[in-house]
């Protein structure tokens, strides 16, 4: 693919007329709900699996006996312990990657049907678990369904969505890995001394996946994949389902006439995300990075280890309430999101997040700090200070990073971009999992210590996005490559700047050609 050096256009280039904003058919609604149970089982998992360490019947099938009193676990039972968060996290790092190939290959309608079957056999295994290595080969295949969900679910909506609801859609993907967190998180409370409690923790997101499975069956496929695919009658055949007449005819237009400018430049090598060509380079990196700092504002250091943390300061019971309190903040504040996505813009959520991230991390990590005594009230000042700090992740940086990545790359691309950004979220998601509790620890850097780093973190965030994201909220996926050119060409950072009109892609070419 070559880039083509233009000149400016010399007449001013006339502004795009927005698209009137139409009702939104109900299809494309249930479409995005059904693929958020996706994100359902997702949460179901990340809140339910962990609990199960103390539940005794569970503890007697992995053959670690009961849960100690005095002293930490056996060094065999936290390795395994260790094995089995972190198996699940592998899986959905693994399931990144090829997820974007799968997308395109098998459609974005029977990726989903298939990661979905996956993802049950995954929970068979595991609730029907007899050692640990059934257990890890279920957690492995359930999480490498779900890395491939993760990426499939926001891909299938973005698709699916007009412009002006297209945050909001997006947002059902957090809002149900949140609701899945917090279920799971109050169901493990009353079957904790069950014989069959921990199956149930295991297991109940298959129930989920199952549903999913079948409904996917009667959802639309996207047509942008569909017109990707050379399945242009299929994909007038689904289009009025979807949007009203006159809007579906101006989208297929759009999405054709992009096709055929990226057709002439040839088909989609790996090399070219990395590329000058459409902003991809710099496209590519704002995804993964978007995606990194997600990780790294240590909301996994709480959502996994909240019970521990809490334990310390007010003891196991009272912390197991204050985790499902915390759980219920995060899924809650979600619907803040979702409220002001498609009007404040992706911008001002995560700059004001990030701002509040800062804040409340910083003070988490003061009230941890040897300047204040461990006493009861401590202990609840610092459940409210995790609460809000939950709270603000749950309204910002949890759901926008999905968003963007699945609305920044252009339709060419959007498939292994977006398997590259799923790629870092699971990754640092991984590290963070498996480096949190060392850091915890008081010989290294303890509470207080821990969540230092996440505030400078933070803060380093607020500035990436001040100076490096440009603002995509109500620009169709096809307008988001002059959104890309014209951020660059008028931001003052040397490494985000770029001429505009320097040196800039065929399609851009033939746009400013039509309007000359
Ligand atoms: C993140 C997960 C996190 C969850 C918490 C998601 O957006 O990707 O890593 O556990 O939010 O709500």
């Amino acid at each position: 693919m070559k880039d083509v050096t233009l000149t400016k256009p010399e007449k001013p280039v006339p502004v795009k007329k927005a698209p009137e904003v139409t009702a939104v058919k109900p299809r494309v609604i249930i479409a995005a709900l059904v693929a958020a149970l996706g994100g359902l089982v997702f949460g179901w998992d990340v809140g339910g699996s962990g609990g199960t360490f103390v539940m005794p019947a569970f503890r007697e099938v992995m053959g670690w006996g009961p849960l100690p009193t005095s002293g930490g676990e056996d060094p065999r039972v936290s390795y395994e312990q260790g094995l089995i968060t972190a198996l699940f996290s592998v899986g959905a790092l693994c399931g990144a990657l090829p997820s974007g190939f799968l997308a395109d290959k098998l459609g974005r309608r029977r990726g989903l049907i298939t990661s979905s079957f996956v993802f049950t056999v995954g929970t068979i295994l595991m609730a029907s678990a007899q050692s640990t290595t059934q257990l890890c080969s279920g957690r492995y295949i359930a999480g490498f369904a779900v890395g491939n969900m993760s990426m499939m679910v926001g891909l299938y909506q973005s698709e699916l969505a007009p412009e002006h609801i297209r945050g909001t859609l997006v947002t059902l993907l957090q809002l149900s890995i949140t609701f899945g967190i917090f279920l799971a998180s109050i169901i493990n409370v009353p079957i904790m001394d069950t014989e069959w409690g921990w199956r149930l923790s295991y297991g109940g997101n298959g129930i989920i996946s199952l549903i999913m499975f079948f409904a996917m069956f009667f959802m639309p496929e996207s047509p942008r994949w569909l017109m990707q695919t050379k399945q242009e009658e299929e994909a007038k055949r689904v289009m009025p389902l979807i949007r009203e007449v006159s809007e579906g005819e101006r989208e297929l237009l759009e999405i054709k006439q992009e096709l055929e400018i990226s057709e002439a430049e040839g088909v989609a090598a790996w090399k070219d995300l990395v590329g000058s060509n459409l902003n991809m380079g710099y496209r590519l990196f704002c995804g993964m990075m978007i995606m990194l700092f997600q990780q790294l504002t240590g909301i996994n250091a709480i959502m996994y280890f909240a019970p521990s943390i809490l334990s310390s300061f007010l003891g196991s019971h009272a912390a197991m309430w204050a985790n499902v309190a915390l759980m219920g903040v995060n899924f809650f504040a979600t619907f803040i999101c979702i409220g002001l996505i498609d009007r404040a813009g992706r911008r001002a959520i995560l700059l004001t997040g990030g701002a509040f991230l800062t804040l409340f991390t910083a003070c988490v990590s003061l009230m941890s700090s040897p300047l204040f005594v461990e006493t009861e009230a401590l202990g609840y000042i610092i459940v409210t200070l995790c609460a809000c700090y939950v709270a603000c992740f749950a309204y910002s940086w949890g759901p926008v990073p999905w968003i963007a990545c699945a609305e920044i790359f252009p339709n060419k691309y959007r498939g292994k971009a977006m398997s590259i950004s799923t790629f870092t979220n699971w990754s640092t998601n991984l590290v963070i999992a498996q480096v949190s509790p060392i850091l915890y620890n008081p010989a290294v850097l303890n509470l207080y210590g821990t969540f230092a780093i996440f505030s400078c973190c933070c803060a380093i965030m607020f500035a990436w996005v001040y100076f490096c994201l440009p603002e995509a909220n109500g620009k169709t996926l096809e307008e988001m490559d002059s959104v890309f050119e014209d951020f660059r060409a008028s931001s003052k950072v040397p490494f985000v700047h770029r001429e505009k009109g320097e040196k800039i892609s065929a399609k851009s070419a033939s746009k400013h050609q039509c309007q000359v």
